[in-house]
């Protein structure tokens, strides 16, 4: 298997995400996010990492983009941090932020890569946060203006935007479960969340549609395949909720087929309360691609206490499946089934795969890291992805995650998932062997 098995029009690029990478967070007129604030409250993240420093991108931008285009990509994926440009998330602009991402973009189209913006990856501006974040009723206002003074200011040289990372990804890990900031818990927080920013996603295209020529608009979901652990109905629709809520929920809307709440009383509950109907045309855009990020499978099996979705994930572990150091299943026809999913819906007429990829434990040994196990990764899932395309799917990208080691999160600096190591101390990269694996591949 070569990339040019893809053909040529095909995008290959790295993803990454402001907040993890980028540092200088209390620096050059930025405001505090959501995650500067969360990452201070004791035994929220591991190890008591914070991302202050992080990867030091917003001084090494130009050293880490070359190696974007060192490493064969074409493409490079990287989120604005929204109170870097609006410290207090709406009002007054930071002119220091807005010349940055200036900067970043010019470095890639100087070097003729292809910049793709994701326009909200999680780092909500504090003072938002602190009005109720995206519960709030004025979130969709906040970000509708965001959105459009980005569009305007850089629209003449960003072409490929993705307006929301991970919409279930935030929204659950951050209002529901509070393992992510703003650690806020409870369905009521969720479903709030969950509907602003359902519409934030369509109103953020519609901003770039008017407000950028030729841009080429896609909005990032997670996804998993969800596989009921048996056979008997419990489990069957467990596995069915799991999949409405991981799938579906953001997904649908987009298409114009509303929230996914058809016999789950839960949801039919929060459909009423919130006549979610009234949102259906708001909600709805016909996105350029449907970006979709997939790391494993989840086997669910019914479980009476877990509150909502009576489901239960059996690990991949305690399954001896294979699986990465984060406890991912590794299981790349799952990818596949999992493009097929999304493909299957006739209103999505193009896929782009906006974040694959795996945290395994590195060793540096002699200035080397020879990380096998996320080469064996990276090949079996672009084969997959092979497979899909050759079955006649559109997709037309992939993004590997992530171009260097970085803050992961509430995992912190620990889990790494970059084709380029990072030493937090030093800031040195080293090119990993799986660097060097995507370099060859994309040369051929
Ligand atoms: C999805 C998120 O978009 C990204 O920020 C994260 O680091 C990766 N998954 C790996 O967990």
């Amino acid at each position: 298997m070569q990339s040019s098995h893809f053909g040529k029009d095909f995008l290959w690029g790295v993803a990454t995400a402001a907040a993890q990478i980028e540092g200088a967070a209390n620096a050059y007129g930025k405001g505090p996010s959501i995650w500067d604030t969360f990452s201070k409250r004791s035994g929220k993240i591991k190890k008591g990492h914070q991302p202050t420093e992080a990867c030091d991108f917003y001084h090494r931008y130009k050293e880490d983009i070359a190696l974007v285009k060192t490493l064969g990509f074409t493409v490079f994926r990287f989120s604005i941090s929204w109170s870097r440009i609006f410290p207090l998330g709406d009002g007054a602009v930071n002119k220091e932020g807005v010349a940055f991402y200036h900067n970043v973009i010019d470095e890639c189209l100087k070097l003729d890569l292809i910049p793709m913006v994701t326009l909200y990856h999680w780092d909500l501006p504090e003072a938002l946060s602190k009005e109720g974040g995206w519960t709030a009723f004025g979130i969709n206002a906040w970000f509708n203006d965001y959105v459009s003074f980005c569009a305007k200011e850089y629209g003449a040289k960003v072409k490929q935007w993705i307006v929301i990372n991970e919409p279930f990804g935030f929204t659950s890990l951050g209002y529901m479960l509070g393992v992510h900031a703003p650690g806020q818990t409870g369905v009521h927080n969720f479903f709030e969340a969950a509907l602003h920013t359902a519409i934030a996603q369509a109103d953020g295209a519609k901003i770039l549609r008017g407000e950028v020529k030729g841009a080429v608009i896609g909005t990032a979901f997670s996804c998993s395949e969800i596989v009921p652990y048996t056979q008997s109905a419990p489990d069957l629709l467990a596995a069915k909720r799991t999949d409405a809520l991981m799938n579906r929920f953001f997904l649908e809307p987009v298409l114009g087929l509303g929230f996914p709440t058809a016999n789950w009383e839960v949801l039919e509950k929060f459909a009423i309360s919130h006549s979610t109907w009234r949102y259906q045309e708001r909600m709805k855009f016909d996105f350029d691609f449907i970006g979709i990020q997939n790391y494993f499978p989840l086997v669910i099996r019914y479980n009476a206490f877990i509150p909502v979705v009576q489901a239960w994930e059996v690990k991949a572990k305690n399954r001896r499946a294979p699986h990465t150091a984060m406890g991912w299943e590794v299981n790349a026809d799952s990818f596949y089934r999992i493009i097929r999913q999304f493909a299957a819906y006739p209103q999505v007429k193009n896929i782009m795969v906006t974040e694959n990829g795996a945290y395994f434990q590195d060793h540096l040994v002699d200035g080397k890291i020879n990380d096998q196990a996320r080469i064996d990764y990276f090949k079996a899932y672009l084969a997959a992805m092979l497979k899909a395309k050759n079955d006649g799917v559109n997709i037309t990208g992939y993004l590997a995650w992530t171009l260097l080691d970085n803050f992961e999160w509430a995992e912190g600096y620990q889990a790494r998932f970059g084709i380029v190591y990072n030493d937090f101390k030093t800031q040195q990269r080293t090119i990993k062997q799986s660097g060097y694996w995507w370099q060859e591949f994309l040369s051929r």
